[in-house]
Parts: structure tokens; sequence; C-alpha cells
């Protein structure tokens, strides 16, 4: 049993600062664009609401009535196949995987709080330039960075939930907030912002195909760091009266107004500068680098501020992925958190270096599997399949397989009897047909 290791509010922010990551920052604003502006954002909005509280609810209740690692919750709180059912708690390790080459990015991200103080790209092409040697030539600054990464995440879990966790949350949250406060009013400030709003409210349906719906679902579950055991391992040391439908509403607000402040930001620079909204790593790492540039002085300045509260968002997340792995070692194993975290951290190091060999040009045929490096065969294996069955292991759990009177004792009182029979009905039926459309689709398997 795990006792209430967070304050009500240090939950909060614990998984807000999971939450809140590169899927915000850089993901929402360019399939944003990729799949239409408003109506993609409207989908988006709504699916988080359905899909992300429901399944977040889910997790805080599996966490909360379960109080211990990941992997001994699903087996005791399962009614029947208790040794079956175990099995489905090694989800947590799949946020270790993904930290891997997570953490090569946020090394990048700290390269360019380097690059926004010694000086910015000033075309497309040099941006291009320098992110390109750096990703495919320079193993000593990137190894250097994935050494930072490390060292900062492991000295941060050493210290446990509450003065680990909890306390890097506390302080970095509210500075993410601050920053991206300057950023937004600034945007405000410049004309284009307009056009940026318009562009993410203004909805048009034209623009919507049924593949946009099924990426905003997968967006919604990613960013609000769902399927993987993170939220469900936070919540095993929740406050015994933490009223858990609130607190999912409010977590899934933060996140969305992250995302969508982000977007706004991001679209007003590159509209005020007619520049192009790139896919993925293009976008942080190419385009908006010299647009910053483009706004003289006070746009190395507006990048330092972006790319660091990048890199906030990132170490929080960082700090989330490692968590449910150390927790199974020292409660299964009874290993001190020194040593739960030193193997853990040892393993996403040392595969970490190898994704970051695998982008250097140099090497990139050892690490080449068919056609995809290293690092994308990771992100593509853990995002589009591994966390959505996360997700729909958690559904199917928590609607078939735990004590039903358990969960009514604990939803009724807060959101009543209605609304607890219509979250029943989701999670048991619409979420996880939902979900085997997102792996299908994404997959390739079966295109809608
Ligand atoms: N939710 C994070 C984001 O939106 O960037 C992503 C994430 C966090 C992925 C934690 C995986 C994870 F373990
Ligand atoms: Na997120």
């Amino acid at each position: 049993m795990i006792s209430s290791r967070f304050s009500k509010i240090g939950f909060i922010l614990a998984a807000v600062g999971s939450a809140v990551g590169l899927g915000n920052i850089w993901k929402f604003p360019y399939v944003t664009g990729e799949y239409g502006g408003g109506a993609f954002v409207l989908v988006y909005l709504i699916t988080a609401l359905f899909i992300g509280v429901f399944i977040l609810i889910s997790e805080l209740l599996i966490g909360k009535l379960g109080r211990n690692d990941a992997v001994s919750m699903f087996e005791n709180l399962a009614t029947k196949h208790k040794k079956l059912w175990k099995y489905a708690g090694f989800m947590a390790f799949v946020p270790l995987i993904i930290l891997t080459y997570y953490s090569v990015v946020i090394g990048w991200i700290f390269h360019y709080i380097s690059i926004s103080l010694q000086g910015l790209p000033h075309t497309v092409e040099q941006s291009t330039e320098v992110f390109m040697t750096l990703l495919t030539t320079d193993i000593q600054t990137q190894l250097f960075y994935h050494t930072v990464v490390f060292v900062l995440v492991t000295a941060i879990i050493l210290r446990g939930i509450k003065g680990g966790i909890e306390k890097i949350n506390k302080i970095l949250m509210p500075l993410l907030g601050i920053l991206l406060g300057i950023l937004l009013i600034y945007s405000i400030s410049i004309d284009s912002f307009s056009n940026a709003f318009s562009f993410m409210f203004n909805p048009d349906f034209s623009k919507l195909s049924s593949e946009a719906v099924i990426v905003a679902i997968g967006q919604a579950f990613y960013t609000l760091s769902l399927g993987m055991g993170i939220i469900i391992t936070y919540a095993a040391s929740l406050p015994k009266d933490s009223n858990i439908v609130k607190s999912s509403i409010l977590i899934s607000i933060i996140d969305t107004t992250v995302a969508i402040v982000a977007g706004l930001i991001i679209f007003t620079l590159l509209f005020d500068k007619g520049a192009e909204s790139t896919k993925g790593a293009g976008l942080v790492f190419i385009s908006l680098p010299s647009v910053f540039y483009e706004f003289g002085s006070v746009g190395s300045f507006l990048a330092l501020l972006f790319f660091i509260a990048i890199a906030f968002a990132g170490i929080t997340s960082a700090v989330s992925m490692i968590e449910p792995a150390v927790e199974y070692f020292e409660n299964r194993f009874n290993f001190s958190r020194i040593k739960a975290t030193m193997i853990c951290g040892i393993l996403f190091y040392l595969v970490g270096v190898a994704v970051l060999l695998s982008n250097i040009e140099a090497y990139s045929e050892v690490f080449k599997i068919g056609e995809k490096s290293l690092f994308d065969w990771l992100d593509f294996v853990c995002s589009t399949i591994l966390v959505p069955i996360g997700g729909i292991l958690v559904v199917v759990f928590i609607g078939h397989y735990m004590d039903k009177k358990e969960i009514e004792n604990e939803l009724i009182p807060v959101m009543g009897e209605f609304l607890t029979k219509f979250w029943f009905f989701m999670v048991r039926f619409i979420i996880p047909i939902a979900l085997v459309i997102v792996i299908l689709n994404e997959t390739g398997l079966f295109k809608f």
C-alpha cells in the first residue's frame, strides 16, 4: 500500500506537468495546421472532453483504489483472471522506452536555448543546416545534453514523490505559465494575431475528414499521458479525500489551454513572417528559429523564453516517464529508491545513446531496421501501437473486470447516478471501439 504522498495541489501540478509537454507545444499546432484549423480544434476539444476526461477518471480511479505500483494494481483490483491482468501493468515500462528518445529531444531544446543566446540562424536554409548538423553529425553536443537530462531526471526522482516530483512541478509549472503568458501577450500585440485566432477558431467543416477525427482522438490521448501507467502511478499517491472527477476536468482543461495558447503564439509568429507551418521537429527546430530571428533583437529574447518553456514542459514530462518503472522495482522487488532509480536511469540512458547514434549519418546504417531509424521505430511502436493498447486495457479493465460496486461508491457521490451510468457506457463500449479504430488507422492496417 502506498500512502498519500502528494498534496492535492501537488498532485494536480504533477499530472499537469506530465501532460503538458512536446505534445502540446509542437504536435498540437502542426496537426491543427495539417488538418484544417478551426474544425480540427473543435473536434479535438470534444474528444479531449469525452475521451480524455473519461479515461483520466478511469486512471485516477485505478490509482486511488489500488494504491500500489501499476503491476500490483492490475493484479489486485481484477475480479477475475488476476494472473493475466498483472501483465497489463507492464504498460508502466512504455514511458521508460519513450524517455529514451524524449531525452534526446529535450537535449536539442537545451542546445537551442544556447543558440538563442549566441545568435539565431538568419534564414530557413541556415536554420535547416544548423539543425541537420546537430542531428546527423554532432555526437558530442547531443551526448552532453542527453547526459544532462539523465542527471536532472535521476536527481529529481531520487528525492521521491514529495521532495522531488511534487517540488519540481510546483516550481516549473507556474514558471511555464508565466513564460507562455508573456509570449501570448506579445503575440496579441502583433497584427497577425487575429489571423491566427480565426485560423484556430473559425471552423471550416468542408476541411474535416474522418482521418482528422481519428488524429484528434490519438492526440487527446497522447497529450494527457494516458494509457501508460503514469497517471495510474501518480494517482496511487493521491490524498484520500481528493475529488477525482474535479481533478480530471481541471487537468484536461489546463492541458488543453496550454495547447491552444501555444498554437496561438506559434501561428501568430509564423503568419507574421509568412512562414510555413511544417511538420514535427521542423516546426520547432527549423521554421521557428529563423522566424524568431526576423523579429530582430526582441526575437532572441522571445526565442529564449520559448525554448526555456519547452524545456520545463519536457523535464516535468520526463520525470513522469520513469517514475512508474521505479515504483515497480521498489514495490515488487523491495529495491531501495536509489537502486530502482539507477536501474531505470541507466537503462534509458544507454538506449538513449543508441537512439542518438541512430540519427548520426555515419552510423545510421547500423541502426536502421527496414526504412525507419531506431528513433522513428521507437516513436512509432510506442505512440501509435503501445499507448492506444494501454488505453484499451485501462477501459476494458475498469469497465468489465473491476468491482462495479466499488467504482459506483466512488463516482456516484461526486458525479451523480446519471453521469456515472453514462461514463460506464463510454468506457465499456464507445472508447474501446474508438481506440481500436485509431490503432488500425495509424498502423495503416485499415484506413477509414
Ligand atoms: N503528455 C506529453 C505531451 O503531451 O507531450 C507526452 C508524454 C508524457 C508522453 C509522458 C509520454 C509520457 F510518458
Ligand atoms: Na500534453
